[in-house]
């Protein structure tokens, strides 16, 4: 066990967890910010996507070790009152089935557009190509990230 001071979502936080821990589950299970959520645990999925400085990463595979410094926005962080441009966008168009990806999706999308304001259809499925909804919403997710961009 170790202590760790941690920034999430513009605040200050320290845990006391073994610095092999996912972030995923300091989050999760000591914070209690449930919005990042577990798939596959093997950074293969997405569903765990938060933005560490600003980029996407999969937190079910970032050691809390390595989050120590950083700046970390979860999906509870993206805006005050979910009023982000990519959650409008995935209001407007209806994106989620299940739901249980979307946040992981929006996170990825939101890094996405924060890097490239205007991506094109390409860039758009470069970006969002490793997030896995079972529910098959991808037509929707493509149309709210194009929605979101402009
Ligand atoms: Fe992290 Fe699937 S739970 S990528």
């Amino acid at each position: 066990m170790a202590t760790f001071n941690l920034t999430i979502n513009g605040t200050s936080k320290q845990v006391d967890v073994d610095p092999s821990t996912p972030v995923l589950w300091v989050l999760r299970d000591h914070l209690d910010l449930v919005g990042t959520k577990f798939g596959c645990g093997i950074a293969q999925c997405g569903a765990c996507t938060i933005h560490l400085d600003g980029n996407a990463v999969r937190s079910c595979q970032l050691p809390v070790s390595a989050a120590e410094g950083a700046s970390i926005t979860t999906i509870e962080g993206l805006s005050e009152n979910g009023d982000h441009p990519v959650q409008k966008a995935w209001m407007e168009h209806d994106v989620p089935q299940c739901g249980y990806c979307q946040a992981g999706q929006i996170m990825t999308a939101a890094a996405l557009l924060q890097q490239n304001p205007n991506p094109s259809e390409e860039d758009i499925e470069n970006a969002m190509n490793g997030n896995i909804c079972r529910c098959g919403t991808y037509l929707r997710i493509k149309a709210a990230v194009k929605t979101a961009a402009q």
